[in-house]
């Protein structure tokens, strides 16, 4: 039997992959959701997430397309690794997952695969009055080749709006990247950088995913010392925090223990720091860079 069965748990609470269930909208977190929607109903074009490695990106965009998916007037695709050598590869990537007429040419050019693009966008945005999206996970691994390649679709647009809505999420140093880029970086229409939970945020995570993975004890499982600990120790990087609370778990099920306490989190901080695992300093941002 499973540890978190054992412990009363119908799904597993900290799992690490991105399911959108389990994911706490916390303020930045629904900020950049809510803002991220309301640019692709208006048709704006670009919106820029950025945020340190492990601050929810890719969980954020897989509760995104899950609200794309209620709707009927969206055309959409996500790209989680945008590692294209050239332009070419990059267009023609794009026309196999748009599923875009290529007109029955056998070996398309450069010209060819942006007029088939272009085309579509045309079709899709005009005559058929759909909103065509395009999200990019770990944006920080665009190349100039495929920024400038975007910037051209960015162009594409009629009097009132952007025929491509494009949101990029990227590591930090995304950001160094594309401000030396002014032709690319004035386009943004929403930006904004994910910064780690702080400790009340880290609590309601935590009980948010308990909830959600159908707890059905009575008791409270992590004591508020506990969460205190797991929050300093991770400075509120939701993976670290999500990992931190999966160990607790799996030894209170060794232990033949009912609560998380700080002792079991000293514990579990003290063979990883033995482990050879380093505290990282979270880096706060402003939101709006
Ligand atoms: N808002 C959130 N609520 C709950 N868990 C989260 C949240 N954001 C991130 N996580 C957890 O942290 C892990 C890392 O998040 P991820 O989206 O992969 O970060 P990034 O893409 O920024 O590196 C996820 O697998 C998920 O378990
Ligand atoms: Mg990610």
């Amino acid at each position: 039997m499973s540890y978190f069965k054992i412990l009363g748990f119908s799904k597993e609470p900290f799992s690490t992959s991105p399911d959108p269930d389990f994911f706490y909208l916390s303020r930045e977190h629904e900020t950049a959701l809510t803002n991220i929607l309301i640019e692709i109903r208006l048709k704006r074009g670009l919106s820029v997430i950025l945020g340190d490695v492990g601050t929810g990106k890719t969980t954020l965009s897989r509760r995104l397309i899950r609200e794309l998916k209620e709707r009927e007037d969206l055309v959409f695709h996500i790209i989680l690794d945008p590692s294209f050598d050239n332009e070419e590869l990059f267009l023609t990537y794009l026309v196999r997952n748009f599923e875009i007429d290529m007109l029955d040419i056998k070996e398309p050019t450069i010209l060819d695969l942006r007029e088939a693009i272009e085309r579509f966008l045309f079709q899709k945005g005009v005559s058929e009055n759909k909103t065509v999206v395009l999200i990019i996970d770990e944006a920080q691994k665009l190349t100039d080749s495929t920024l400038e390649t975007l910037r051209v679709l960015l162009n594409y647009e009629t009097n009132e709006y952007k025929l491509l809505q494009l949101i990029l999420l990227g590591q930090l140093e995304f950001y160094s990247h594309i401000i030396n880029i002014p032709n690319f970086f004035d386009r943004i229409s929403f930006k904004y950088v994910l910064n780690p939970f702080n400790f009340d945020e880290t609590k309601e995570m935590i009980e948010f995913r308990i909830r959600q993975a159908g707890y059905q004890g009575n008791m409270r499982l992590f004591l508020d010392e506990a969460i205190r600990e797991i929050f300093e120790y991770s400075r509120g990087y939701p993976r670290r925090i999500t990992m931190l609370c999966h160990q607790a778990l799996k030894s209170l099920v060794l232990k033949n223990k009912f609560v998380v306490d700080r002792e079991l989190i000293q514990e579990i901080i003290d063979s990883e720091i033995k482990a050879g695992w380093r505290k990282k300093d979270s880096v706060l941002f402003k939101n709006n860079f």
